[in-house]
């Protein structure tokens, strides 16, 4: 991909979130540190701890310093439902117009499924994402009506499906699958997959394209998901499959995932803040190890993110030592020992 192929430091944002982020972000800054990735963090805050330090989710200090280092790992922000503030996940991803959202989902240990490999490509800006919401009150009731109004644009549209067809061809995949609702939302889901049949044509006989509504690939995903290979949606079939995928690879622990626009990457977990285990060191790392695995790709250092997934195995399956997710015992903190363990070994072994 991207970025600096050299050995030389590179200055990345860091944001430790919300809920369970400081916990799996503190775990991930050892490990990285132990693996000798070339990442200097500059720390920024965000979400309900940006709002408890300076009274915002979004400081600008965290703006500027994304804007700097063109590059982030960020734990998962708290965003309030209903009300309150907007999601600063999406207000980012509006900031730095990262449109493409990357969140592969792999088979890491044992489950329902055997040998998942699948990558969602999802837009990231444009679709129902766009939350040009409001109410119209009638009588005494304000929220007697709601109205949203989704935009999907051409432009947008052969952007993103450009770039799925690019990783395809970039990573030796076979097929794209374009996921829409282009029944109903004629208009709206329509044009993504009028736009894709027009970009298909620039990869035929390289990468074959076929197409799904959204309800019968949410189906198919459970029933036959090694049909799948590239997927690429709007933003909140994206979102919703996305967690759907999470859960053939063993869950939300597991899934990582890339925010990448022309000038700035933003690499998280597909998960959330996880407010019903946060601060009991229950939260498993994986997902946020993966995305840093996705990051070191990002600036040319993929040799580091081999070692690091190689880790991740030898600590789920040799060393047995696995978080409650996955059924086992072990804390955060003894994970991420484990995991400092063999990548600290990996590192003197490197070369030998
Ligand atoms: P969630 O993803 O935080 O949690 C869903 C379930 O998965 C919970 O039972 C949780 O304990 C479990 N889980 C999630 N990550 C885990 C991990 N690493 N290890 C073990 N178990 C894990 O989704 P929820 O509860 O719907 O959202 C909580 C908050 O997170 C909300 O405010 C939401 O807006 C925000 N959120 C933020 C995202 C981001 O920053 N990119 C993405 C998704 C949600
Ligand atoms: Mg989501």
């Amino acid at each position: 991909m991207s970025g600096d192929r050299g050995t030389g430091e590179i200055e990345a944002t860091l944001i430790a979130g919300d809920g369970i982020g400081p916990e799996i972000m503190a775990a991930t800054v050892d490990i990285l540190a132990a693996l000798g990735a070339p990442f200097r963090w500059d720390h920024q805050q965000g979400g309900m701890a940006g709002v408890a330090a300076g009274g915002d989710p979004l400081p600008q200090a965290t703006l500027d310093s994304i804007k700097r280092t063109g590059l982030a790992l960020k734990g998962p922000l708290t965003t309030p439902v209903g009300g309150g503030f907007r999601s600063v996940n999406v207000r980012l991803r509006e900031a730095f117009s990262l449109y493409a959202n990357v969140r592969p989902v792999r088979t890491m240990v044992e489950g329902r499924y055997r040998d998942i490999d699948i990558v969602l490509i999802r837009e990231n800006i444009e679709g129902l994402y766009v939350a040009f919401e409001h109410y119209i009150p009638i009588d005494d009731d304000p929220h007697a009506v709601a109205l949203s109004t989704g935009v999907n644009t051409k432009a947008g549209s052969r952007r993103i499906i450009r770039f799925a067809f690019d990783y395809a061809l970039r990573n030796g995949r076979k097929k794209v699958t374009v996921v829409h609702k282009a029944n109903v939302l004629k208009a709206l889901t329509g044009i993504f997959l009028e736009t894709a049949r027009e970009v298909a044509e620039q990869y035929a006989g390289r990468v074959a394209m076929d197409d799904r509504i959204v309800d019968a690939c949410a189906m198919q995903l459970v029933m036959n998901p090694h049909q799948f290979d590239v997927i690429v949606t709007t933003n909140l079939f994206g979102d919703i499959l996305s967690d759907e995928m999470a859960g053939l690879v063993g869950g939300l622990g597991m899934a990582p995932g890339a925010n990448i626009g022309e000038h700035a990457a933003i690499f998280e977990a597909v998960h959330g803040s996880a407010p019903d285990i946060a601060g009991k060191g229950l939260a498993n790392p994986l997902a946020i190890l993966l995305a840093s695995a996705l990051m070191l790709e990002h600036v040319g250092r993929g040799e580091l993110a081999e070692r690091l997934r190689a880790a991740m195995q030898g600590v789920l399956h040799a060393d047995k030592i696995r978080t409650a997710d996955l059924g086992g015992t072990a804390s955060t903190q003894d994970f991420a020992r484990a995991m400092i363990a063999r990548v600290s070994a990996g590192a003197s072994n490197a070369g030998a």
